[in-house]
């Protein structure tokens, strides 16, 4: 057993039926919270985790994830793991008994879990609508059984939905195109959600961060494939021109977005809304490569352009006027210090590339006869 207490506390979960998880005494206390966090042995669920658990020392923790090829129990501190307000539980979002058992624990929900990468989404679709879907409507069945115990549920959609900019920036109203079945599956989540906001006037709140960057992310995406090929000196792989422009958002400041819609004092005014997590700039993947050769030092590192993935996005960048307006966000972590600090934190866990590197590339087919891994 790597984590015997914890794995006690799981134990614990498995078998707990009524509402009585930590202790008797539940949240008379305001400034108690319980919050339950779906995916957080993911990226950017697991960095949320530990910003809210160093925030709110009086909060409690219960962690729902499936623990797929993108989660891992190490993700999330041994500090965490350990702690008496924090449990986790083994289990898909779709199993929704037990979604239903911690949501009458629960005052805040925050929505992550998903199938998130969109390469293995066109290799195969079904898990992404299974999850990101079907699993959404467990959650949303459960937190309708539960509304008058739930305050909060933030949903965590995401920038794909637009598809390729047609204004820059692009703001909530911009059309909702996706253009591979990840984009589809979380666009169709994101309306579920609406769906329940509309009928059943649940109180949840929809996020759409852009492209996220920081510690734990899988190395199948960008910036941490770039980090990884060249700790493990392999060739770095960009698809199509490398023209494609993304708008970066580091992890921490999406974590405080988030924080702001659970906190917000007035919840009516952010109530059934969507709301983009951007900074208002795009950043192209040949200026993200050559960002990253630049602090590392490595001029001239093999870059090779192998076919575009099919569904290419051609430009994201997130208008913020609105978080801005309603939440009061803004995003602080520049792109220039996020990527080092980023960076530096792969450096020193190289296990964690050489882990995940083999599992990051997938047949894909690029034309009728030709697969290409991507
Ligand atoms: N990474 C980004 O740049 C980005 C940008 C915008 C939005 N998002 C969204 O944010 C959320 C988190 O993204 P991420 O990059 O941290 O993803 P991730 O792939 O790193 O983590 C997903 C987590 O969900 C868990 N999970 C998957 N299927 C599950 C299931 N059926 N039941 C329970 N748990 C399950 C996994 O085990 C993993 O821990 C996703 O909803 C994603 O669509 C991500």
């Amino acid at each position: 057993m790597i984590f015997p207490k914890f794995i006690l506390k799981i134990t614990i979960v498995g078998f707990f039926t009524s509402c009585a998880l930590f202790s008797a005494d539940e949240s008379s206390n305001e400034n108690k919270k319980t919050v339950l966090i779906t995916g957080a042995a993911g990226f950017i669920g697991s960095n949320f985790l530990q910003y809210m658990y160093d925030k709110y020392p009086e909060y409690e923790f219960i962690v729902i994830d499936a623990l797929t090829y993108a989660g891992s129990l190490e993700n999330i501190s041994s500090e965490i793991r350990n702690a008496d307000r924090f449990r986790f539980v083994h289990a898909n979002i779709n199993d929704f008994e037990t979604v239903n058992s911690l949501m009458c624990h629960s005052d805040f929900v925050v929505h992550f879990a998903a199938e998130s990468h969109v390469t293995r989404s066109i290799v195969s679709d079904a898990k992404f609508l299974d999850t990101d879907i079907m699993g959404t409507r467990s959650l949303l069945v459960a937190l309708n059984q539960n509304r008058h115990k739930v305050e909060r549920f933030v949903h965590i959609s995401t920038s794909e939905v637009y598809g390729t900019a047609q204004t820059q920036p692009m703001n909530e109203n911009h059309p909702l195109n996706p253009r591979s079945p990840y984009a589809a599956a979380k666009a169709g989540a994101d309306r579920l959600v609406y769906s329940y906001y509309c009928t059943y006037d649940l109180p949840v709140v929809i996020l759409r961060p852009f492209n996220n960057y920081g510690p734990n992310q899988h190395v199948e995406k960008l910036i941490p494939r770039i980090a990884a090929s060249i700790i493990l000196n392999k060739p770095i792989k960009i698809h199509g021109s490398g023209e494609q422009s993304r708008d970066w958002v580091h992890t921490l400041d999406t974590a405080r977005a988030i924080d702001m819609a659970l906190h917000k004092p007035d919840f009516s005014q952010i109530k059934g809304e969507e709301i983009n997590i951007g900074t208002n700039r795009a950043v192209s993947v040949n200026d993200i490569v050559h960002s990253i050769l630049k602090i590392l030092h490595k001029p001239q590192y093999p870059v090779l352009k192998i076919s575009d993935r099919p569904g290419q996005v051609d430009c994201h960048i997130g208008g913020n006027e609105k978080a801005r307006k309603l939440l009061g966000w803004t995003p602080i972590i520049s792109l220039d210090e996020g990527l080092a600090e980023t960076l530096k934190w792969y450096l020193k866990n190289p296990d964690f590339c050489s882990k995940l590197y083999e599992n990051s590339s997938h047949p894909v087919y690029v034309s009728d006869n030709e697969i290409e891994y991507q």
